[in-house]
């Protein structure tokens, strides 16, 4: 029988853990990004992830190399051919690219697909207004780094049919992952807390309240949490969370107004771990430089 294929669109942070969660669950993907270098890294990425899989005996050699080979990077959707059996969007939040992604897309699945948007807060109502069976369009919301969490929050669109639900469910049970489902509203359950949080982190910094260490260890200490909210924005990226903000924002009030220190850092490019610089420093290999919390004057 033929291995069923899965497309990936955008291959950023999000894009390289989800096309490796869809490889190592036994599918093939065709990872699809215009910009060829994210396309690059990502491979290595995948590489890397299947590497430790092998090592921490999670999967086995022959697995790993098996996942490798069905990796297929494609930079446009002429490159794509028929017959995916799922789709998942995650290119970068903004209605605008979502919308054309879904309307370039669209004329190329099957009758069943169905396709997936990972977007953080938007509505999926609206993504899927893009498209001509906006039934067949759902929220998949991944968690990162996507090999460690467990969470998919799948979010049903105005539109979504229960079709299209049981296959989500059904792919998510597929790749090893727990789901909650979830109406759609702004930032869903998940990323309305987590911009909250984050946001109210980055004002404390601002305001001088504490050092970014010192905020961050009170949450891990003080509540349990594996990480600070300044950590998990780093992580996350602050121009993500910049534009799950603004929309928050925008949709569900005063209490989401991005902190003008978020603006700034995002104008400065301090866009988090991926870009070697954020509320901390990273050194080559990702690892956080001691002492390099942010000092807000
Ligand atoms: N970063 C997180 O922790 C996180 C968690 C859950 C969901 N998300 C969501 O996932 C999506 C991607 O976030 P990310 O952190 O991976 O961003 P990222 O900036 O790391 O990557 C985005 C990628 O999209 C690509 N892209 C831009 N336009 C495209 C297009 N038209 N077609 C295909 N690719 C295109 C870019 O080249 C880039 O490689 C966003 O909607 C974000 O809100 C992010």
């Amino acid at each position: 029988m033929d291995r069923e294929w899965v497309v990936v669109v955008g291959a950023g942070l999000m894009g390289t853990g989800i096309a490796h969660a869809f490889l190592a669950g036994g599918c093939d993907v065709a990872l699809m990004d215009p910009d060829p270098q994210a396309l690059g890294r990502a491979a290595n990425q995948i590489g890397r992830i299947l590497d430790e899989g092998v090592q921490r005996g999670k999967m086995s050699a022959s697995d790993a190399a098996a996942a490798r080979s069905g990796l297929r990077p494609v930079s446009s959707a002429t490159e794509l051919g028929q017959g995916a059996a799922l789709v998942v969007e995650t290119a970068v939040e903004d209605l605008a690219v979502k919308q054309q992604i879904v309307r370039s897309l669209e004329p190329l699945l099957g009758e069943h697909t169905v396709l997936a948007t990972n977007t953080s807060a938007l509505s999926i109502t609206e993504i899927a207004s893009a498209a001509r069976r906006a039934q067949r369009v759902i929220g998949m919301h991944f968690f990162n780094p996507v090999q460690k969490m467990k969470l998919v929050e799948i979010v049903r669109g105005l539109e979504t049919d229960d079709a299209t639900l049981a296959l989500a469910r059904h792919w998510c049970e597929r790749i090893g992952k727990t789901h909650i489902v979830v109406n759609e509203a702004p930032g869903f359950t998940t990323s309305r807390i987590s911009a909250l949080l984050g946001n109210e982190a980055m004002t404390m910094l601002h305001e001088g309240v504490a050092s970014a260490e010192d905020i961050d260890t009170s949450l891990r200490m003080a509540f349990n949490h594996p990480m600070g909210p300044l950590e998990l924005g780093d992580l996350t990226g602050w121009d993500t969370r910049l534009k799950v903000l603004q929309y928050l924002h925008q949709t569900l009030g005063e209490k989401f107004r991005p902190c003008p220190l978020i603006i700034k850092m995002v104008k400065a490019g301090r866009t988090g771990r991926k870009v070697g610089r954020g509320v901390y420093d990273y050194d080559a290999d990702g690892q956080r430089i001691p002492g390099s919390g942010l000092r807000v004057r």
